[in-house]
């Protein structure tokens, strides 16, 4: 079933029913203000940090779910309705939710009146605009009173959300004309300010919460909007909101605009005030000048589009797939734009308090937006890199405010450092940039200690080869890419970060899946080095390559997969000899495409892997899941059978098989199990589904679940970059290379070919792939041997690619 359906001309999902199964939202925003915006006009927003500057106030777990955000009330005689349904729940003769590039378009009519609500953050604004516009459609004369308002957050959202003692004491605002500031704390370390302003005269403000909503009240029925009055309440602590009233008279067929400007201001420690305690609105007038007319509204967002149409246009695809090209030209994309702004910080799983950057979630993350921001992946790359220790270990996390690690949570996530190596790999081969390995960066952002880029990808390698166990597999640490999987924590403490207890360190651990990625990564460092003309150390690279696959030839490999640990205690983990978890899925995306064994292991691994793991989703984590906790496996087997990682389908390592089916040569196993979770793919499975149909999600409940099918933490997961990799460089083949782009396509039977338009080092390749006798790739007319197309000056190439 679905809720909606897909706009790809107009590069939207539109939603066609409220009720949607979950809220499903989109983010607005690209420099420092951001907002979350759901299908019934919920959400919130912030200044760069969802946990330091939170603006509108969210609660996660609210019933209704939701409720909130943006509160719109149109009262038309006796009706009270919200353009978005929310908050007045007031049935619509129609409603449409539409989630475009950047911005949100709802559509709601009652009783012959029709709102058009526009809701964008325009480029390089503090601020989040919406247009509403209300035409009236009956051949009667409307008098409509608007209300409009928003509840600020006090800023800092765990305070916000902890801290009431002091809380119900600080709020404040300022009333200016059809604006209210929100000033709280201002008065004195603050530097920031907030507002809400229409840009029509008001007929009534309130900035009191409770007065505004009256007792016993939410936000679905306001006292004042029953009243159809303003108490002009002045908030002096308790909660402050912002809640303006404007009249609105519509002759038949006459429409009316509406806009409203929510912004964010920093000033000067010099400048902060007018006079005593009076804030300096000065930016803010000039913001809301910016904004005052509805031309300036459709300039900004004729701009948001453009910016979009061009960095979408790096990347295009035109096949036979309508649902293909639209996620890998639109959706994928999108996505991966929204993990580099947000990480893994604000959703609505994500409460924006929680992690700050992950080591290797960026990294991965890189992968999929380098393409489309190769200077900012550059600048990513060496913030991520200093948080590394002098040894090759890492911080786990950074706060992207502070860019440093986060000494909370620490090390010992011994995957870490190998990412690293991949996505500096990746930007070079993009970009052609080599001198960003010259590029001075320090360990622990200690000042003084800057060494070249290079020196921590060779110590991120020699943290590996260095830190090796009994079977000379790699050292698992706490945990490697699979978080919960936490070999050396016998954690017994309710509560306690199963992550962090670090209480067993046996020195022992070993993981199958680090050995894969460093052969993987190894492999791309030494081909780097040779590069870059240190053919002695791609040598050396290259031997412990080779004795780290030979380790995982003779104790990784299970007779038809590849195991997944060996615990604190010698034992295999993922392994026929275990009673439940006898496969996992990483090792096999990893050692497969790292060509551990060739490709005979690898259609073996992959068989297995299909054949335990496979279901209608995708490629559960583990099987059978683990039905009680074990100390000795961690975090893991905390989880029900079926969630999580313990058996659900975790999205982000699925893209990793459908590489390894590329990688040997199984253009079916790869586009069959794309188009398993592919949202698009599946939205008319929606009402199972149940997130966002425009984007990937972190899990779906496996086989053992009770909740089959169902996934859960929308957007913010590593993927987006992994199936964008998988889609364009593994099925589409479309790689880029040191020296050229490479045009090497692992196509389904049912694809004939397609046509890409690719930009890469300032040409624009235009591609066609197509099936036929004459087997080989033509450049601009010449036939050229092999499989890459050299790199040019021209802006224009034409490649042709018969497979
Ligand atoms: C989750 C993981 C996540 C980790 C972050 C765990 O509880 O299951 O998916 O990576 O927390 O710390
Ligand atoms: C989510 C985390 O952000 C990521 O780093 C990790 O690899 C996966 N969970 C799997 O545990």
């Amino acid at each position: 079933m679905q809720y909606g359906y897909f706009d790809d001309v107009a590069k939207e999902y539109v939603i066609t029913r409220a009720d949607t199964p979950l809220p499903w939202i989109n983010y607005l925003g690209s420099d420092g203000f951001f907002s979350l915006i759901s299908n019934t006009c919920g959400g919130y927003s912030f200044y760069k940090d969802a946990k330091l500057r939170r603006i509108t106030r969210f609660r996660y777990n609210n019933v209704p779910h939701d409720e909130g955000g943006r509160c719109f009330y149109i009262c038309d005689g006796d009706t009270v309705w919200s353009p978005a349904f929310l908050p007045a729940k007031t049935p619509l003769d129609f409603y449409r939710c539409r989630h475009g590039l950047g911005y949100s378009a709802f559509e709601g009519r009652k009783d012959g009146v029709r709102a058009a609500l526009t809701v964008t953050v325009p480029m390089h604004a503090d601020m989040e605009v919406q247009k509403l516009v209300l035409t009236n459609e009956s051949d009667t004369e409307k008098k409509l009173t608007v209300y409009a308002a928003v509840e600020w957050c006090l800023w800092n959202a765990v305070d916000d959300s902890t801290n009431f003692q002091r809380n119900w004491n600080i709020g404040e605002v300022e009333i200016e004309g059809g604006t209210v500031y929100h000033k709280t704390e201002y008065r004195e370390r603050r530097n920031h300010y907030a507002f809400y302003s229409v840009n029509v005269p008001i007929d009534g403000f309130d900035t009191d919460r409770d007065t505004f909503l009256g007792r016993f009240r939410g936000w679905s029925e306001p006292q004042a909007v029953e009243q159809r009055t303003s108490f002009m309440s002045v908030a002096s602590g308790w909660a402050p909101i912002a809640a303006l009233r404007v009249s609105v008279v519509l002759q038949p067929g006459e429409s009316g605009t509406l806009l409203y400007r929510l912004g964010y201001v920093e000033n000067p420690a010099d400048k902060k005030f007018e006079s005593l305690n009076v804030i300096n609105k000065e930016k803010a007038h000039a913001m809301l000048a910016a904004f005052e007319t509805e031309q300036q509204f459709d300039a900004a967002m004729d701009a948001r589009k453009a910016y979009w149409t061009d960095l979408l246009s790096r990347f295009t695809v035109k096949s036979s797939e309508e649902k293909l090209d639209r996620m890998v030209n639109i959706w994928n994309q999108y996505q991966c734009m929204v993990t580099f702004n947000m990480s893994r910080s604000a959703s609505y799983y994500e409460s924006g308090t929680g992690r700050g950057m992950g080591f290797r979630d960026s990294c991965q993350d890189l992968l999929g937006f380098v393409h489309l921001i190769p200077e900012r992946a550059r600048e990513r790359i060496v913030d991520i890199a200093s948080i590394q220790f002098a040894d090759g270990s890492t911080y786990h996390q950074y706060q992207p405010l502070t860019k440093r690690g986060n000494a909370d949570v620490g090390s010992g996530f011994n995957d870490d450092p190998l990412w690293l190596v991949a996505c500096t790999c990746a930007y070079i081969r993009e970009t052609g940039d080599f001198s960003i390995l010259d590029a001075p960066t320090p360990f622990n952002n200690e000042p003084g200690t800057e060494v070249p880029l290079l020196e921590h990808l060779r110590r991120s390698l020699n943290f590996t080869v260095t830190h090796r166990g009994p079977h000379g597999l790699p050292l698992i640490g706490r945990a490697d890419w699979n978080d919960c999987l936490n070999l050396n924590c016998f954690s017994l403490t309710p509560g306690e970060s199963f992550q962090t207890c670090s209480n067993f360190e046996s020195g022992k651990a070993e993981s199958v899946f680090i050995a894969g990625m460093f052969v993987k990564y190894g492999t791309e460092y030494a081909a780097l080095c040779d590069r870059i003309g240190l053919s002695e150390e791609a040598a050396a690279v290259r031997a412990s390559v080779k004795e780290i696959e030979q380790a995982t030839l003779e104790s990784g490999w299970d007779g038809e997969w590849f195991r997944r640990a060996y615990d604190a205690f010698e034992r295999p983990i993922g392994s026929r000899e275990n009673d439940e978890g006898k496969i996992f899925i990483e090792p096999q995306g990893f050692c497969v495409m790292a060509g551990v064994g060739g490709p005979d292991y690898g259609k073996r691994a992959l068989a297995s892997t299909e054949k335990y793991l496979g279901n209608e989703f995708g490629i559960e984590v583990l099987h059978p899941c683990y039905t009680e906790y074990h100390d000795y496996l961690g975090e893991i087997s905390s989880y029900p059978p079926g969630y999580k990682e313990n058996g659900s389908v975790f999205c982000h390592n699925n893209p990793w098989i459908t590489l390894a089916y590329c990688t040997v040569k199984d253009g079916n196993g790869a586009f069959d199990l794309y188009t398993r979770n592919a949202p698009a793919y599946i939205e008319d499975k929606s009402e199972i589904h149940r997130t966002e149909p425009y984007c990937y999600s972190q899990t779906i409940a496996g086989r053992d679940a009770k909740t089959y099918g169902e996934a859960k933490n929308a957007w913010l997961t590593g993927t987006a970059a992994w199936s964008f990799v998988a889609v364009s460089q593994g099925i589409l083949g479309i790689r880029p290379e040191y020296d050229g782009l490479v045009v090497d396509p692992c196509l389904p039977d049912t694809m004939d070919g397609f046509c890409v338009s690719r930009l890469f080092r300032g040409t624009r390749y235009d591609i066609t792939v197509r099936r036929g006798a004459n087997k080989g790739l033509v450049v601009d007319g010449k036939p050229i041997p092999g499989s890459t197309v050299p790199l040019t000056d021209a802006p224009v190439c034409t490649v042709e690619r018969t497979i």
